[in-house]
């Protein structure tokens, strides 16, 4: 080919692709949205100017309207200095930029053209848009132009947009006071539905709680590529596995509650791993006790536990100081501190019955005769539970107790079901450092009050 014909061809090229690119702008996506919401407005308003009795209005109203239809489309940006934020959602929604619309409500009951709902519960007022944006609260992807992207439905984007009440989550990210704040209702129930639950037996938070599994300080961080791809398709959210781009840390965590995790993280005890059989995730089944709404709420309040470098002290809001309440006695005390450290985590609510626990050796399992196949052991071993303490607290003086939970029990220590199979994950912490001496005593005491007394006299 001679320079010359590369010369026309590599032109030719250059103008198809700024064609090309002008196409693709004029066809933008956000750009009908824009120019019907100043349609709309332009409506609006000359609706006004024609109910308006005073002449000098109406002609008021009529250059308002005829001002917002010659409106340039443009992109819209919202800059969040010190958040290294630009949103660019308003580009669409178009009522919630607060230069154009400064009370961000519209007439209109379809997104993206509505107002902000909640403005007159200070929402706005205490986060003007044009200092916070909007992705603070709702995730997203601010520089996103599309609704897709820009709503974050798009696969493996990290930070896809909260989703009904998951919204709070960030409103624990900014507020110490959640707990307390008006528009956080669900987040606060979603941390008492945790504390009462007893999830802090096993998972610490930023370092306050049990050790025995992650530490859920940083979970809405986790990066999905640690979260094998192939567990996500065994999580059902109302009976329904999940579309790929749903794959978030938001379903990951409601998915732990709203399904049996033994299922959701199977592992596998048949497998090995550096050659001893792997026994599936030791956490509970919550179903019985965790309802739906209670399980949205725990999952607001996790989703907003980051450790991003999103807030600047001067973004946040602390809390009080936790203050602890008083009883009457010390069992009554020692029942509260069963349930502030998540004992009910492993042993039940108010200790009545011991949770399970893979291949430990416990009441109501039959023994089985030699030979017995491998799927026959492990629906015997899948009945192990942790220990029902009202039953067993009973052979124990005050002081041995209070020892044994200070010193707990080590995986090493524990009696199998199946000798081959895989060892408990799950073992007795020592509380020596984490339970004051006060606390341990009253403990105590509740445990032995609660003891069932043997029926043949002793
Ligand atoms: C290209 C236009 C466009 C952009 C950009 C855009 N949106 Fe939207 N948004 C829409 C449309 C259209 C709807 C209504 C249909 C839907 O829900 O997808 C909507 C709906 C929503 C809803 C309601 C969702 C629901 O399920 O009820 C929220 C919240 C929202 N957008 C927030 C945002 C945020 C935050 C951003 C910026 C990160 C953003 N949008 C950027 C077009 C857009
Ligand atoms: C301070 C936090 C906060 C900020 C900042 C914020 N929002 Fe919201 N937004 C909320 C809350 C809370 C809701 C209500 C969620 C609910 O109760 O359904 C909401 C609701 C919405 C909805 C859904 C409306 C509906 O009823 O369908 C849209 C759309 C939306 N916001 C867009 C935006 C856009 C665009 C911005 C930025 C200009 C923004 N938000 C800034 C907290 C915020
Ligand atoms: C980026 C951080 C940030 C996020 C996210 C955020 N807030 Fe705020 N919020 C603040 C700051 C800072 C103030 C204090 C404003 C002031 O005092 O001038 C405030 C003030 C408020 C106030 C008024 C003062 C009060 O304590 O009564 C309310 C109500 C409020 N926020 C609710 C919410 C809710 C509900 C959410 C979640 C939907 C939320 N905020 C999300 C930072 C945030
Ligand atoms: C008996 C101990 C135990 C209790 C109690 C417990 N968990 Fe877990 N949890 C685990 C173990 C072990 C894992 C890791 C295996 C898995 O993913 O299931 C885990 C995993 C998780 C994960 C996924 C973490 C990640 O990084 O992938 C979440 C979220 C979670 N638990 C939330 C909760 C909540 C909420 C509660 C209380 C309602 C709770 N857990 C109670 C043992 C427990
Ligand atoms: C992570 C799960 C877990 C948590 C949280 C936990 N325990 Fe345990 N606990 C166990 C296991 C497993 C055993 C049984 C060890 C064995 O097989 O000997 C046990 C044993 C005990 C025993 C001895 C029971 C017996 O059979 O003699 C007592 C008492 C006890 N726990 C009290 C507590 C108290 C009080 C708390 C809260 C401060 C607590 N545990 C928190 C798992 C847990």
């Amino acid at each position: 080919m001679g320079y010359r014909k590369l010369f026309y061809a590599s032109n030719a090229l250059l103008l198809a692709g700024f064609a090309w690119a002008f196409l693709k702008d004029h066809n933008a996506e956000w750009k009908p949205y824009q120019s019907n919401f100043n349609r709309m407005t332009a409506g609006e308003l000359d609706k006004r100017a024609a109910a308006e009795p005073d002449p000098q209005k109406a002609a008021a109203l009529r250059v308002q309207a005829a001002d917002w239809r010659r409106r340039p489309l443009e992109i819209k940006q919202i800059i969040v200095g010190g958040l290294d934020r630009y949103d660019r959602c308003i580009t669409c929604h178009a009522g919630m930029d607060e230069y154009s619309n400064p009370t961000l409500k519209t007439p209109f009951a379809e997104n993206p053209y509505k107002g902000h709902p909640k403005i007159d519960e200070a929402l706005a007022k205490a986060h003007p848009f044009t200092k916070f944006g909007c992705t603070v609260c709702h995730q997203g992807q601010g520089l996103a132009t599309t609704a897709e992207a820009a709503h974050g439905w798009v696969k493996h984007w990290e930070r896809p947009m909260l989703k009904g009440t998951h919204i709070q989550a960030s409103c624990v990210k900014c507020h110490g006071d959640f707990e307390t704040l008006r528009g956080a209702e669900a987040a606060a129930l979603g941390k008492k539905v945790f504390e009462r639950q007893g999830c802090q037996g096993c998972h610490a938070i930023n370092g306050v709680g049990g050790a025995v599994s992650v530490d859920l300080g940083d979970i809405a961080d986790k990066p999905l590529e640690r979260i094998a791809g192939y567990n996500f398709k065994r999580v059902r959210i109302d009976g329904k596995e999940l579309p790929e781009e749903s794959w978030n840390i938001q379903n990951w965590i409601l998915g732990h509650l709203t399904n049996d995790p033994a299922e959701v993280t199977p592992n596998d005890p048949m497998a090995r791993y550096n050659a001893e059989p792997i026994a599936p995730s030791a956490m509970p089944d919550f179903r019985q006790e965790i309802s739906r709404r209670e399980a949205d709420a725990v999952t607001a309040y996790l989703s907003g536990l980051t450790k991003e470098e999103l807030i600047p002290s001067r973004w946040y809001v602390p809390g009080p100081r936790p203050r602890e309440p008083r009883f009457a006695d010390a069992a009554a005390h020692g029942r509260y501190v069963f349930r502030k450290y998540g004992c009910q985590g492993c042993h039940g609510l108010d200790a009545k019955v011991g949770r399970r626990r893979f291949n430990a050796l416990g009441p109501g399992q039959n023994k089985l005769a030699d030979g017995a196949t491998e799927e026959a052991l492990m629906a015997e071993m899948e009945k192990g539970l942790e220990p029902t303490l009202p039953d067993v607290v009973g052979t124990y003086t005050h002081e041995e107790l209070v020892k044994k939970i200070e010193n707990g029990v080590p995986l090493a220590a524990m009696d199998l079901f199946h000798p081959k199979g895989p060892v408990p994950a799950m073992y007795m912490p020592p509380w020596k450092d984490k339970i004051s001496k006060a606390e341990l005593d009253d403990l105590s005491t509740w445990l032995l009050s609660i003891a069932k007394k043997d029926d043949s006299g002793f």
